[in-house]
């Protein structure tokens, strides 16, 4: 699939990879941080605040000011949502001290004080934080996933939308393909480490998957099983109906679009009602409260 992308499930074969020559001898397993490299791999915050902003134009006839971003890990999106404008605030909510710890010891190498004071960091479960409605709640990179019946699914697809006001958006993203169904590893090459994607197990019974990230060094050193994922693999028909049981009123599909010379993704995203049947995709997921 290789969708080469900043998507911890790498976008499909449609997408190519932007591979920079790793710097020899530059990292190493002993001195490289995984969520440094994570960030590095698999996000890609500037990208995903413009889609937020698109969405909103398309959707709404105001701005987007306040979102919660559930799963945050590192809050890259959260603090970049609040260095676009004055009027942004931002809640991150991540049930891992270790990461939020990360994460609160970048926010003044990242953001200035007054930037700093409109992100709220909260080390807690999604399902049973309460927090100030917000006008979008995102769930990104597939964490949705751990929920692995479709009870635990619509509970916490209720939760996000008992979070919004009236007019807000629930924003995720899922991804899909028949190469999402397979056991295998693809890799990128990054800025002196490469990345590796493991998908380990997929039980078709079940469609529980195990996922893995591993990162690799120039100099033949390895962080395995950096990040480790334990999914029920959703499909996308799945989540629009559970986000329509859990209440949403309507659900629209952005779908990327194709680069006419390669082929691939071109990282410009439409509503669409009819996808592709490409070996690996990454859709986004807009619910009207
Ligand atoms: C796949 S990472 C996603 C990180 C980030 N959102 C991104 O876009 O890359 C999943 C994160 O969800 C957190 N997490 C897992 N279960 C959670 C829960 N029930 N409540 C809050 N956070 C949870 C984990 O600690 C982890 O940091």
């Amino acid at each position: 699939m290789g969708r080469n992308t900043t998507k911890e499930r790498p976008k499909s074969s449609r997408r190519k990879s932007r591979r920079k020559k790793a710097k020899k001898g530059w990292r190493t397993a002993e001195t490289s941080d995984r969520h440094e490299l994570y960030e590095l791999s698999v996000q890609e915050p500037e990208a995903e605040c413009d889609l937020i902003d698109q969405i909103w134009k398309e959707q709404r006839s105001r701005k987007c000011n306040h979102i919660r971003e559930d799963f945050c890990g590192t809050a890259a999106v959260a603090m970049e949502w609040v260095k676009r404008k004055k009027s942004h605030t931002s809640i991150g909510v991540d049930l891992d001290r270790e990461v939020l710890d990360w994460a609160r010891d970048k926010l003044p190498q990242r953001l200035d004080v007054e930037q700093q004071s409109r992100v709220t960091l909260i080390e807690g479960n999604v399902l049973t934080t309460k927090t100030e409605k917000v006008d979008s709640v995102l769930a990104m990179n597939f964490s949705y996933n751990l929920f692995k019946t479709r009870d635990d699914l619509r509970n916490y697809f209720r939760i996000a939308r008992e979070s919004l006001v009236d007019d807000g958006l629930f924003l995720l993203d899922a991804y899909g393909g028949s190469e999402a169904f397979e056991e295998l590893t693809e890799d990128r090459d990054l800025d002196g480490f490469t990345y590796v994607w493991d998908q380990a197990s997929y039980d078709p019974i079940s469609g529980l998957a195990t996922n893995h990230i591993h990162f690799h060094f120039p100099d033949g050193t390895k962080m395995k099983k950096a990040f480790s994922y334990e999914w029920r693999l959703w499909t996308l028909p799945e989540v629009q109906e559970v986000l329509r049981e859990a209440g949403f009123k309507n659900v629209i599909v952005y779908w990327e679009g194709t680069d006419e010379e390669t082929g691939e993704g071109d990282g410009e995203w439409a509503i669409a009602e009819r996808g592709e049947a490409c070996p690996g995709w990454v859709a986004y997921l807009v619910a009207e409260r």
